[in-house]
């Protein structure tokens, strides 16, 4: 059969509410052109994240009831730990209420002033959480991650040359950890190899440095290990997963991903002196050790959604429904990051709108224009939300765990390809307001051509924006 059907029959329905075109312009005026600011009833297709975001299963559902809700020795917590242990092996295992925190907690105990820590690439709160305790957060992708339109297996990649001479020039005992992120999300979802992963613990142990994994998406990468990298084919999803964590000391998990709960994460490592320093900070500010800022009902959830994630129809599903909106879109021009990743699908905003300056947002522009459009919701990766230190001008479109149909990706497609068909007509953005830092959550902004004047140097490029 060639039809990859969702692997899943629907048994509980949110209605979804239209809006008209006149009511999201009003809504757009309203928020200042930042889709973070409007109510999330006044969006149809929500592709703002993956996080949080998953529908559960009837088998999570059915564990919430379990939950144990004891503060101390929680059954729960328990159910949770036999399931992580056996997926990761790592000797300590430390609940928080999600990824975030679990970061918190390793840099408070592990970074000082002066220490630099590298990453393939840190996603934004793991480099935020670096940066608070005066550390230096370096990001060392592969340099072929550069060029949006390469297409390479394993382009989330760390540059391990790029590692092994930062090392040098640093000093190992400047650099408290090293980190890979998989699959790589600020480089558009790409996964990481086996063969890379293996290169980095080589590397770290020969320094001496405790080497870690961000493994919100580890389910996702192992899949594209298992369909990419010779030699996987005949691993299951869980075998590969097992081997990836077997390379690491440790690992930050937000269970808002590949664990389809919609709160959680976990901290874990093998330093036992670590793990008591970690558990101390763990009771200061989330919780006792076997809840960690959640509720017993959580940790049911999480235990039971890490073992779904690693079923191979869902995932081969999971992969391919994520391709099937990447190649409709760029097999008609739109300009996507190749290859599709896992998680999302980002479009090369500023090679899409080359009349847009980068000073004028192109991607913030896309994304307010696919919700005037077609009441889409999509969240900009470039100047908005990183500044100068922009890599790129990327608008991404997050797809949750099993929650939209095919139909609802047609849609979505559909609602792209018209918006690439006047293309010409979307103006840049302004910023009318912003605070002083993570801007992109408050900014408000506004046409650039509604105050008057256009500074636009886009107004030079031949065949520029139509006002
Ligand atoms: N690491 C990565 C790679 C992430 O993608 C995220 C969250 C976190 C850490 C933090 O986890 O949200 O549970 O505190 N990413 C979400 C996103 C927010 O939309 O990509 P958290």
């Amino acid at each position: 059969m060639k039809t990859i059907i969702e692997p899943f029959r629907i048994k509980s329905v949110e209605p979804l509410r239209y809006t008209t075109r006149e009511e999201r312009e009003r809504l757009l005026v309203a928020a200042g052109y930042n889709l973070f600011l409007i109510e999330a009833k006044d969006i149809l297709i929500d592709l703002l994240t993956d996080s949080g975001t998953s529908a559960m299963s009837t088998e999570q559902w059915a564990a919430l009831m379990r939950g144990d809700e004891s503060y101390a020795g929680s059954e729960s917590f328990f159910r949770m730990k036999r399931v992580v242990d056996e997926l990761t092996g790592f000797r300590h295992m430390i609940p928080t209420h999600q990824g975030r925190a679990a970061e918190r907690i390793l840099f408070t105990v592990m970074c000082r002033p002066g220490h630099v820590v590298p990453n393939n690439t840190h996603f934004d709160t793991t480099r935020a959480n670096i940066e608070f305790t005066g550390a230096r957060a370096v990001d060392l992708p592969i340099p072929e991650a550069a060029d949006t339109q390469a297409r390479l297996d394993f382009k989330g990649n760390m540059d391990v040359e790029a590692l092994e001479r930062l090392i040098q020039e640093t000093g190992a005992e400047h650099i408290p950890l090293a980190m890979l992120t998989v699959t790589n999300n600020s480089g558009g979802g790409q996964p990481v190899s086996m063969a890379n992963i293996e290169a980095v613990r080589l590397v770290t142990s020969r320094y001496g440095i405790p080497f870690y994994l961000d493994a919100c998406r580890f389910a996702e990468n192992a899949w594209f290990i298992r369909q990419r990298e010779p030699g996987y084919a005949s691993w299951t999803p869980k075998q590969i997963a097992q081997k990836m964590f077997s390379l690491a000391d440790g690992c930050t998990f937000s269970a808002k991903k590949d664990a389809f709960a919609n709160i959680g994460g976990f901290l874990s490592t093998n330093d036992d002196r670590l793990a008591v320093q970690e558990t101390n900070l763990l009771i200061l500010t989330e919780g006792f050790p076997t809840y960690g800022g959640l509720a017993g009902r959580d940790l049911e959830a999480i235990a039971v959604g890490l073992q779904e994630v690693l079923e191979p129809a869902y995932l081969n599903y999971r992969i391919i429904s994520t391709g099937y909106l990447g190649r409709h879109i760029a097999d008609h021009g739109v300009p996507i990051v190749e290859p599709p990743g896992g998680h999302a699908i980002y479009i090369d905003a500023a090679r899409m709108l080359p009349h847009i300056p980068r000073a004028q947002f192109p991607g913030q522009a896309l994304a307010v224009e696919l919700y005037r459009h077609a009441g889409i919701r999509a969240v900009e990766i470039g100047s908005v939300m990183f500044g100068d230190q922009a890599r790129h001008e990327l608008l991404r479109l997050a797809i949750p765990r099993r929650v939209y149909t095919q139909s609802h990706i047609d849609y979505v497609v559909e609602a792209i390809l018209e918006v690439n068909a006047r293309k010409e007509e979307i103006r840049g953005l302004e910023i009318a307001e912003e605070p002083p830092f993570l801007r992109h959550f408050s900014a408000r902004f506004r046409p650039v051509s509604s105050v008057g004047q256009d500074a636009s140097p886009a107004a030079d490029v031949p065949g520029g924006p139509v006002r």
